[in-house]
């Protein structure tokens, strides 16, 4: 038999066609690493999350040197934390469970899909080697402003990312010939120590303190300040730690109203 060589042509081009679907499904489902998300974590209940260890404070824990753990909460309609950071050549697990009803949890551009279910936690892993950005959207209908529900999910440059938080605490007002304290709370959610220095400025004085927090603890740092020295008036001052700003303004007044609670008394 004679098979003329289009057709033979034609034959191989769709044999080649066959082979070549085979393989794309192959890869899709093999080679990118994709895992269906599984029931084996466990249930927790939407009502207690303010509650719960990982999900009360929704964010971005260091777990190994480059391995990070996210925990995310969907609610109508937004995700917390937003934006989501996380440096760049590192290995993330993200868990999200919702507070309310069901929400999507995409991120274009990366294998990350998933369906979030109130009572459920949906835990997927990705690896990110280079610093982008990256949308998040939910794509299950939650409700009216389903459209609107949009998160942002930052991966940076190792050496701009830190896990630092500043916190500063301080009265408002003093009278005039008392002392008052500031208090700087430095957060390290690192595993490594964190080795750096409080400064403190208020009017022309300036406070410099070195501090070693250790990993995943904090440090609090207290500066005294003398009324006199400063006088009467509004009085600017900051806590500087790193790239972190706190500040405040201070009032130094002749005589503290007693009805205002006089909290400055000492
Ligand atoms: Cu949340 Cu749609």
């Amino acid at each position: 038999m004679k098979i003329h060589a289009y057709e033979k042509l034609w034959l191989v081009a769709a044999l080649l066609l066959i082979v070549g679907f085979i393989a794309t499904i192959t890869y899709g489902s093999v080679g990118l690493g994709i895992a269906m998300l599984d029931d084996s974590e466990e249930t927790i209940e939407p009502k207690e999350l303010n509650d719960d260890e990982r999900f009360g404070e929704p964010r971005v824990e260091q777990v190994g040197e480059n391995e990070y753990e996210a925990y995310v909460v969907a609610q109508t309609f937004i995700f917390q934390p937003d934006p989501i950071e996380v440096p760049a050549n590192s290995e993330v697990t993200f868990y999200v469970t919702s507070r309310d009803v069901i929400h999507g949890f995409a991120v274009p551009g990366t294998n990350i899909n998933a369906m979030v279910i109130p009572g459920e936690v949906s835990k997927m892993t990705v690896e990110f080697d280079e610093p982008d950005e990256y949308g998040i959207v939910c794509n299950e209908y939650c409700g009216d402003f389903h459209h609107t529900m949009e998160g942002q999910l930052n991966v940076v440059p190792e050496d701009e990312f830190d896990m630092t938080e500043l916190e500063a605490e301080a009265d408002d007002e003093v009278e005039l010939g008392n002392e008052t304290t500031i208090t700087a709370t430095v957060e390290n959610g690192a595993l490594d120590d964190l080795e750096t220095t409080a400064t403190f400025e208020i009017g022309n004085q300036t406070v410099e303190e070195d501090i070693t927090v250790s990993g995943q603890d904090s440090e609090e740092v207290t500066f005294t300040v003398d009324s006199t020295e400063l006088g009467e008036g509004d009085h600017d001052w900051t806590v500087t730690v790193d790239d972190y700003e706190e500040s405040g303004t201070l009032t130094v007044v002749e005589d503290l109203e007693e009805e205002n609670g006089g909290n400055n008394d000492e």
